[in-house]
């Protein structure tokens, strides 16, 4: 059987990890600044992530959620504590896309409406309603089609105003990434999430926060959203969570009121993930590390403001888009295959960086040096490599 060919992959193979960074079967060292897609949030191969899992590993992998399973609500208290959240309530599964499905589902329980309010560029996963409420055509199959979701021009607060005029009675919720990942790191303005704040409050519609990529610390507070003062309804979150062991979550406001059945999975929390999801949690706290990524953030955000021939910097904390014009286009290729270092990347112009949140000021400059270098190379060579 072969492999159902689905990814454009990069013609390397990653072996291990240290810290933030990987290497590739021959030993070459790699700085990892795209941390996997923003999963790796305290490096590879920590070692008190590696002692928790190993430990739980050998005490038991996985029972379903029909028994007790006390390090969910371990889980549930330090996330709460760390989040300062105490009084939601966390709900567990085992991805982003899964996390916002539920979100959305919990929402229309709660007020029995249908419409979904979503944002241009938003990404919120590939499942059914999470990719209908996705801002792309092409991931959407025809089976995802639904009128329930709503786009609106993101940051604009007439455009939801007017949807709220004319069908405020029938929204269920808002979903929305406060700095949107994939979409090429906009930062949604205060004001527009005040306004998605107001608005939900008076028509008793759902404010869902898809903190999937933009959360868990990595934008220097716990949630993006936190930047503004806003607190939504439910958190979804994954990416960050475990370090790269799936695991994915909402965080739901007192407000609603669960009953058995609502919600349901069979991996979701189980003990592996929960063991994973803790020992992410306590270094996190332990090594200070949303104030690290808020540091190394502002850090990084000076630095590239200077160079030249840069369209615009855009993020907070170590969620950080780099627009380039057009024929600095290879620069990022000349980073992975010159500079051995990963960044990621939106569309052909924006270059992200979700380095882990721990990475040092060493770390940052060597990526700023050859950030520089590939800038001028590119700069000179006037079309770039390609
Ligand atoms: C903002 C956001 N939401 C949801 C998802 C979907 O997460 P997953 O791939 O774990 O399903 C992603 C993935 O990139 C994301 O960036």
């Amino acid at each position: 059987m072969k492999l159902f060919d689905v990814y454009p992959v990069n013609p390397i193979e990653i072996t291990r990890g240290a810290g933030s960074y990987v290497f590739d079967s021959k030993e070459t060292q790699y700085l990892d600044f795209y941390g996997g897609h923003a999963v790796i949030s305290i490096g590879h191969t920590h070692p008190h992530y590696l002692k928790r899992i190993t430990d739980q590993l050998h005490q038991l992998g996985f029972y379903s959620n029909s028994v007790q399973i006390p390090i969910q609500k371990e889980l549930a208290s330090l996330l709460g504590e760390v989040s300062k959240k105490p009084d939601y309530q966390l709900f567990l599964c085992n991805s982003g896309a899964e996390a916002n499905e539920n979100a959305l589902k919990l929402a229309s329980f709660y007020n029995r409406r249908k419409k979904i309010i979503a944002f241009t560029n938003s990404f919120h996963g590939r499942t059914s309603l999470a990719v209908a409420a996705t801002d792309n055509p092409k991931i959407t199959a025809p089976v995802n089609e639904t009128d329930n979701i709503v786009f609106l021009p993101f940051n604009d607060e007439e455009a939801l105003e007017k949807a709220f005029a004319e069908m405020g009675e029938q929204i269920s919720s808002v979903i929305i990434e406060s700095i949107q990942g994939i979409g090429g790191i906009q930062v949604a303005s205060v004001g527009f999430l005040q306004k998605i704040r107001f608005l939900t409050n008076s028509y008793n519609a759902v404010f869902i926060a898809d903190e999937v990529q933009c959360g868990y610390g990595r934008t220097g507070k716990f949630y993006a959203l936190d930047h503004t003062g806003i607190q939504a309804d439910i958190y979804t979150m994954a990416k960050g969570m475990g370090n790269g062991f799936p695991i994915g979550g909402i965080s739901v406001s007192p407000k609603f009121i669960p009953w058995h059945g609502a919600l349901g999975t069979t991996f979701g929390g189980n003990h592996l993930a929960c063991a994973a999801a803790l020992a992410v949690l306590e270094v996190i706290q332990q090594e200070q590390l949303i104030e690290n990524a808020e540091n190394m953030g502002a850090y990084l955000l000076d630095e590239l403001k200077r160079f030249e021939g840069i369209q615009e910097v855009r993020g907070k904390g170590l969620m950080i888009g780099i627009e380039l014009s057009p024929e600095l286009k290879s620069v990022k290729e000349g980073l992975l295959s010159e500079n051995r270092i990963f960044t990621g990347a939106a569309g052909c112009s924006v270059i992200r960086l979700l380095p882990a949140l721990n990475i040092t000021r060493t770390e940052a400059d060597l990526f700023l040096e050859a950030f520089g270098s590939q800038l001028k190379k590119q700069a000179s060579s006037g079309t770039g490599s390609q």
